[in-house]
């Protein structure tokens, strides 16, 4: 045995119980009481929690967004996931005009072979068709493990945005290859309208990011994607739900048995829109902006009572400075928030003080993303899985700092939130990667995660 976890409390999806762990090649060997010393390393987690690592379904590495690039490299970004127990996180790499996907993907994979610290897999960001090129590509796409792909509904002047016509499409041809289509729901017309309203009015600060789009405007495209998917009879995941009107639809949906997931992000389960009223408004500004405090509740009771299927960070930091841009104009503020870090420990702590059960949070974090996204050695401590652990004390107090972070960012808006419990060592396949607040790994040895389709 290369490794042997002791006397800890295992925590899966269904249930806790103490077990030892042991480790070989990279693989969970068997999971039992008393297993005995017989090992390369034994660790003793007397009193800890033992958890699969955390699979984060939404980030945005090195993304060229807003006038910049996200803050954060592929490799601080995987060194930071696993420094907060993420073990594989999921990039979105946008296509750019012309671009082919299997060209975008090589590329991205090429960088991650060198720095990733934690393993990755990828949804593809499709924006334009390339003449049909593209939806012939996606076959080899799926082929290769891409088994979900992305729609930004909005992001126009970027020249991101699909329109309704491509959304079908690509429901039907997802579904045609056993794939899944990722959707930002947000209405793009409203959007504008409201922006250049508030310009006009001379309303430029941070604030008027959110009353450009309120809950209703991403509503009306929430509503909108469940209605084609639902009509298509396709799979639909939409990203990071915000709000309760369209939360509420896709329960609807959920209840009538249509296969939708829904993921939200801690900054909405924790913030409101409150903060774009703070003097440093500008460093919330994502999209959808944070809501007011009945979608929070509501967020909060759809995770407990299960409608909520991942919790995901959405991560893409941009620098103080880039945030800066937009002090006289909201408009100018790059869009993203920290997150890959915060993600378990946040979750963790709301477990810990008794808001929701252990189980849940390794649901959400870890069980639902493998499956939902075809990781089929991922995901759970389970006899034959990878061994992605991640060693939890219920004890330990952690307050969140920019100073404490593993990534390259300059501010967060996690900054002074006090965790109680958080993990002390993070194993990525069997290597310790994460020792009590340091980084022990090596850039390089993450590896891509090939993902199967659905029959
Ligand atoms: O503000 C955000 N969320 N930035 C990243 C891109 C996206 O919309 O997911
Ligand atoms: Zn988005
Ligand atoms: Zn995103
Ligand atoms: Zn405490």
């Amino acid at each position: 045995m290369d490794l042997l976890i002791k006397n800890g409390t295992i925590v899966t999806s269904t249930g806790s119980f103490p077990a030892d762990v042991a480790v070989e090649d990279g693989k969970i060997v068997s999971i039992g009481k008393d297993l005995g010393t017989e090992a390369k390393k034994v660790v003793d987690a007397t009193g800890k929690l033992v958890l699969p690592g955390a699979l984060d379904a939404h980030t945005h590495l090195a993304m060229p967004f807003g006038g910049t690039i996200s803050a954060d490299s592929y490799l601080s970004g995987t060194r930071a996931a696993v420094c907060g127990g993420v073990t594989t996180i999921f990039d979105y790499p946008v296509q750019h005009k012309g671009e082919t996907i299997l060209g975008l993907i090589n590329s991205k994979k090429a960088v991650l072979e060198e720095e990733a610290c934690c393993d990755y897999a990828f949804h593809c960001c499709i924006t334009n068709f390339n003449d049909g090129e593209i939806l012939d590509e996606m076959e080899q796409a799926v082929a290769d493990g891409i088994t979900s792909f992305k729609c930004f509904l909005v992001y126009k002047k970027e020249g991101m945005m699909v329109d309704d016509g491509m959304l079908a499409t690509l429901l039907l041809r997802a579904k045609e290859l056993g794939a899944m289509i990722n959707v930002h729901a947000e209405n793009p017309d409203l959007i504008d309208l409201r922006v250049e309203q508030y310009l006009k009015e001379g309303k430029t600060d941070a604030w008027y990011h959110y009353m450009s789009r309120p809950e209703f405007v991403e509503a009306e495209a929430d509503k909108r994607v469940v209605h084609w998917a639902t009509h298509l009879n396709a799979p639909v995941y939409i990203v990071h739900m915000a709000d309760k009107e369209g939360l509420e639809a896709c329960i609807k949906a959920k209840e009538e048995g249509h296969e939708l997931y829904v993921e939200t992000c801690p900054q909405y389960l924790e913030f409101t829109c409150d903060v774009y009223k703070r003097e440093d408004g500008r460093n919330f500004v994502c999209s959808p902006p944070m809501k007011g405090q009945e979608s929070q509740d509501a967020l909060w009771l759809a995770l407990k009572s299960g409608f909520i299927d991942t919790v995901a960070t959405d991560h893409c930091p941009f620098q103080s400075y880039e945030k800066d841009w937009g002090k006289d104009d909201f408009t100018k503020i790059p869009n993203g928030c920290a997150g890959v870090e915060n993600l378990y420990p946040y979750m963790l702590d709301a477990a810990n003080s008794g808001k929701i059960p252990f189980e849940k949070v390794v649901e959400v974090c870890a069980t639902n993303v493998a499956k939902i996204f075809g990781c089929e050695n991922k995901g759970e401590i389970a006899v034959g899985k990878d061994a992605d652990i991640v060693i939890y004390d219920k004890d330990k107090d952690f307050t969140i700092s920019v100073d404490n972070m593993h990534s390259d960012y300059d501010h967060t808006i996690w900054e002074g939130k006090k965790l109680h419990g958080y993990p002390v060592q993070t194993y990525l396949r069997g290597e310790l990667v994460y020792d009590n607040g340091a980084y022990v790994g090596k850039p390089g040895t993450g590896k891509y995660v090939k993902r199967i389709p659905k029959k």
